[in-house]
């Protein structure tokens, strides 16, 4: 069965230029983003997430820059784009809820402003009873009543805040939209809420969707298929039945066997030892010195990311082997 691909990332390096050497915080990631699909992306803090988000809005900034690789949306590598033409697929095509969002609404602005300065930064000459509509339609659409279209960020709860950005990033109905830890610092059952509202857009919009997070448990409930960032790398992409049943990286396998249990909520930090520094990264495979049962290869050759079954691909000799 071929799907249609809605976002086609290719052998992506996205490096930060530091003083003395260039961190590759984004090192050679290709995946899919099928339409219509939730894919997850989990990994420890500093495993290039963030950085890979922004570089798929071309939204990094200095020292970081896009070494290479491609960015396909529908036919267009977004990467090779003027800058104007990435303006223009940037919210409408594809959008993006950045980390921490909620915290950077405007303080002094009342949120029917913040929304409609989104809205007339794209829509020209629209009334202003067109924009009021879009406002509270936009505000129905993740769950908020109108009324708070009148209320500044601070007489809102994190949730609440939360919701905003999703109908900010929501305002030009794009094909694909990124949620970089949407939930972070926001309790269990606001997280709920919140994982709820994206599930809702993605299917109102019939978006395709890429939601970034450390909480394994809320991830699983939530996304159609995992993939697994290990310092800059992509090591693992499963459907998230397979991947939480027959785990194949190693790492993925230590990453299930620390949750207590599927409904419980646990964050990556039950896996013995240090994520390494990418300014000092392992020979070989980055994740030998942790992982239970390296052998010499692991330590000498850097694992690609090769096709297990068909919808499953890891980076890890022994599972190669294994099943050679
Ligand atoms: N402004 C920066 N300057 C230099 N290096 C950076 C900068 N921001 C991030 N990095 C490097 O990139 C790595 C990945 O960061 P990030 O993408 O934010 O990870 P994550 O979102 O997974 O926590 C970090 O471990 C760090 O080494
Ligand atoms: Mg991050």
């Amino acid at each position: 069965m071929t799907q249609d691909v809605s976002l086609q990332v290719n052998n992506l390096r996205v490096h930060y230029h530091t003083q003395d050497q260039a961190v590759k915080a984004v090192d050679d990631v290709t995946f899919s983003l099928y339409a219509g699909e939730r894919l997850g992306i989990v990994g420890e803090s500093g495993s290039g997430k963030s950085t890979l988000a922004l570089a798929l809005m071309r939204l990094h900034k200095p020292p970081a820059k896009i070494e290479g690789g491609e960015v396909i949306l529908g036919e267009t590598d977004i990467l090779k784009v003027n800058r104007e033409q990435m303006r223009q697929v940037r919210w409408s095509e594809i959008s993006f809820i950045p980390q921490g969002s909620m915290n950077s609404l405007n303080p002094v602005m009342k949120i029917k402003h913040q929304m409609s300065d989104a809205i007339k930064a794209h829509q020209q000459g629209w009334t202003q009873q067109k924009i009021s509509d879009r406002i509270s339609d936009l505000l129905g659409r993740v769950g908020l009543s109108n009324s708070i279209a009148d209320m500044y960020p601070h007489e809102l709860s994190g949730g609440m805040k939360q919701r905003v950005c999703i109908a900010l990033a929501i305002v030009l109905e794009p094909r694909a939209i990124i949620a970089d830890e949407p939930t972070s610092a926001l309790d269990v059952v606001v997280q709920r809420v919140v994982i709820q509202t994206l599930n809702d857009i993605q299917q109102q919009l019939n978006a395709a969707m890429i939601i970034i997070g450390h909480d394994m448990g809320l991830m699983a409930q939530s996304v159609d298929r995992l993939a697994v960032m290990y310092a800059g790398k992509m090591v693992d992409v499963s459907p998230v039945s397979s991947f939480f049943n027959d785990p194949l990286h190693p790492y993925s396998q230590l990453l299930i066997s620390s949750l207590p249990s599927p409904d419980e909520k646990r964050e990556l930090t039950g896996i013995p030892g240090m994520q390494p520094s990418l300014l000092d990264l392992p020979s070989g495979c980055a994740f030998h010195p942790r992982c239970p049962i390296a052998v010499e290869k692991c330590r000498q050759q850097i694992p690609p990311l090769r096709q297990i079954e068909e919808s499953r691909r890891t980076a890890c000799h022994l599972v190669e082997e294994k099943l050679r």
